[in-house]
């Protein structure tokens, strides 16, 4: 079985009042138990966590390293800023899958960088929730291909 972790950053905390228009009016709460079903449907491990501070989230990065096989991340403003998550990311080299909820290139300007997706496999944006739920379905197809077995089940083997 895969072990995923998906991390939300700053203000995704916010989500359902938060510029519905732009972000859809699911609670945080309820993303997060859309994102449970499908695991449990697709039958993988899913852990969820959510800061509004780039330590806290370093932090996860760096924890994730000692369980989870992939992750998928919605770093918020920090995917503009933080060569701080892009360099723990970097670091551990987890396998990892940047999601919007909007479409971040059709937006301002300075929304169009990403300091995090050149250390990522992959970038999914503008699905609202089901960006979380595509990057984890993308990730899984990404491990089957390059790593057969869960690294988790292969250090235990
Ligand atoms: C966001 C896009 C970011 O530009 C913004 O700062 C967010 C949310 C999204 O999911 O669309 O906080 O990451």
């Amino acid at each position: 079985m895969w072990h995923m972790q998906v991390i939300h950053g700053p203000n995704l905390n916010l989500l359902g009042q938060r510029e519905p228009d732009v972000y859809g009016r699911l609670t945080l709460t309820e993303v997060d138990a859309r994102l449970r079903t499908y695991a449990a449907q697709v039958n993988f491990e899913l852990q969820t966590f959510q800061s509004n501070h780039e330590g806290a989230i370093i932090d996860t990065v760096h924890q994730a390293a000692g369980w989870a096989d992939g992750l998928v991340i919605n770093p918020g403003a920090y995917t503009h800023t933080s060569y701080a998550i892009r360099d723990a990311i970097a670091g551990v080299g987890i396998p990892a899958v940047e999601v919007h909820l909007s479409n971040v290139h059709a937006r301002e300007p300075f929304r169009h960088t990403s300091v995090i997706a050149p250390v990522c496999v992959g970038q999914i944006v503008g699905f609202g929730w089901h960006s979380y739920r595509l990057g984890l379905e993308a990730l899984i197809g990404w491990l089957e291909t390059h790593m057969p077995i869960s690294t988790k089940e292969q250090a235990t083997s």
